[in-house]
């Protein structure tokens, strides 16, 4: 399964460390607030997960679904194939993400979520490459990590939906980054 990846850019203990800190971090912002965690599909399911996990405070889980990513290039696109469950009026919605790339995706997204009326809105997002912004209007409060603007796999992130199940993440070797 590792033939496609170049190289480990976070592992397992790095990942584990840090999803604590940012864990730690959140509790400490939303006690008594009963956060809706709100988990991106697919890509942030590993990264929702750990991070639930190693909450203190009582929080809620919900899922939505709003991507249209083809191989490497996002196309920006947005349709959203699962709402979210719950009424979102006045909650403290946390969005949990798995990457922001381009921000298309999620500024869309957070358009959609505004429009439920939540008492407010952050996001979380495990990677973030600024590099490759094309809007100005996402700024996560709580990043696990900055990368640079290379395709990465593995940890819940996928390439052509494979390769979520790798517990690190990787990158792509350069020939099939197009
Ligand atoms: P954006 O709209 O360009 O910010 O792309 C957001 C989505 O594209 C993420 O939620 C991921 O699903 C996917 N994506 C962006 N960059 C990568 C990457 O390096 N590896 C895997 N998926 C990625």
């Amino acid at each position: 399964m590792q033939e496609v990846i170049k190289k480990v850019l976070i592992n397992e203990e790095q990942l584990d460390k840090r999803i604590k800190e940012v864990a730690k971090e959140i509790s400490n912002d939303y006690k008594d607030k009963t956060p809706v965690m709100l988990c991106l599909l697919k890509g942030s399911v590993s990264y929702f997960t750990r991070l639930c996990e190693n909450m203190d405070i009582k929080l809620v889980y919900d899922f939505m679904k709003a991507s249209s990513y083809h191989g490497t290039e996002s196309t920006g696109e947005v349709k959203v194939t699962v709402s979210p469950s719950m009424d979102l009026k006045d909650k403290h919605v946390i969005v949990v993400e798995d990457i922001i790339d381009t921000g298309l995706t999620l500024s869309n997204v957070m358009k959609i979520l505004q429009s439920y009326e939540p008492a407010s809105i952050e996001i979380t997002t495990l990677l973030d490459k600024p590099a490759r912004r094309l809007t100005d209007g996402i700024n996560p409060k709580y990043v696990g990590f900055v990368i640079p603007d290379e395709f990465v796999l593995g940890f819940g992130l996928d390439w052509d939906e494979e390769y979520r199940n790798l517990p690190y993440v990787g990158v792509l070797k350069d020939e099939y980054y197009k």
